[in-house]
């Protein structure tokens, strides 16, 4: 257990809250689960900054998970999911919650089915997925190469790139509700839409059954991938980021009306806009989630003034709520 110091002190309900919570889950775990006190969540993201979980758990097995979600669900405690981070902005205070992480371990299955179509684990990590799709030779995914996430965040986000998204290729999902029921629903049954899917919004991606574009050769599967990454490496910054900040308003790029605005390099301690891209807030080194939340309002006051476009955050605020904080 983790004991670093954390400003839950100053809140109504204090450590013991968390204290028992994890008192009452580890004895239903199994010795492969991780539960953790006060981990610290900014390593876990892609932009490196933000506090600590209050408790943080890796489950093993669905059943871990079920007594996971109950005991949070009985404690009137707040879940959160990881994935791999990318798409996060985590609060200095950290999250008030229970932050659950599927590990590649444990949930990042791979099979390939007589039919054609892959079955994935919520875990494996997109970049996985392509590689074992390529080595397969199934055609459709080299989209998702260069996304930084993992099956379950790419469901809920609706994660795309190069123009398609994880929608395309879903054919259905398993799902856990939080109340711990296990479900399966068809790509029909769920309402998808740009970097949104309404029923991951209260229950959590287990994994999914996909289906390729097409058989094709292993070669021809790679050389998509490879054009896809050279044009990413040409056009977004390398340093640390939570991807594209904002979401693109219908028939513009937020990236250009911030480039417009001439934002490019604005700062707020080591929070930069990126002379690279400018929907992307990179972290020069010791940013805090306070200055990347002072440089939100700031690009998204000018654009407002300068453009008159109200641009909304596509990065997942942690424990709040945008409008809280905008
Ligand atoms: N542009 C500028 N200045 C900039 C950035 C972009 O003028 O600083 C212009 C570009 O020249 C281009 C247009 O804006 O004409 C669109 O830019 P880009 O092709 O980079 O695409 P995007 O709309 O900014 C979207 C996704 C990215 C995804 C790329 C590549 C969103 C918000 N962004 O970016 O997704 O990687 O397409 O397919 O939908 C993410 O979601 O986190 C993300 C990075």
């Amino acid at each position: 257990m983790n004991a670093a110091p954390s400003r839950e002190a100053t809140t109504a309900a204090g450590p013991k809250r968390w204290d028992d919570l994890v008192a009452v889950l580890r004895p239903q775990l199994s010795s492969e689960a991780k539960l953790r006190r006060e981990e610290p969540l900014a390593p876990r993201t892609t932009l490196r900054v933000g506090g600590a979980a209050r408790v943080y758990a890796e489950p093993a097995n669905v059943a871990d998970l079920q007594a996971l979600l109950r005991g949070a669900q009985a404690a009137a405690v707040e879940v959160f999911l990881l994935g791999r981070g990318s798409n996060l902005l985590v609060p200095d205070e950290g999250v008030d919650g229970l932050v659950i992480a599927l590990t590649p371990d444990a949930w990042a299955n791979f099979e390939s089915r007589a039919d054609g179509r892959v079955w994935v684990g919520a875990g494996l990590r997109l970049k996985n997925l392509c590689g074992l799709a390529a080595k397969a030779g199934l055609l459709g995914f080299e989209f998702l190469e260069g996304i930084p996430g993992s099956v379950g965040g790419a469901l809920r986000m609706n994660a795309g790139a190069m123009g398609g998204w994880m929608f395309d290729v879903v054919e259905e999902v398993q799902l856990m509700t939080f109340a711990g029921e296990v479900k399966t629903l068809a790509r029909a049954a769920m309402n998808v839409d740009y970097r949104h899917c309404a029923e991951l919004h209260h229950a959590i991606a287990l994994g999914a059954l996909l289906r390729p574009a097409a058989q094709a050769d292993v070669d021809a599967v790679k050389r998509q991938m490879d054009a896809y990454a050279r044009k990413r490496h040409e056009s977004q910054p390398r340093e640390p980021s939570a991807g594209c900040m904002f979401k693109n308003p219908p028939g513009q790029s937020a990236g250009r009306l911030i480039d417009e605005c001439g934002l490019k390099g604005e700062r707020v301690g080591d929070a930069e806009v990126s002379p690279v891209h400018a929907n992307f807030i990179v972290n020069r080194g010791a940013a805090t989630a306070t200055d990347v939340l002072e440089l939100v309002r700031r690009v998204r006051a000018r654009v407002r003034q300068l453009k008159g476009v109200e641009l909304e955050p596509e990065v997942l605020l942690y424990g709040k709520k945008w409008k809280d904080v905008l």
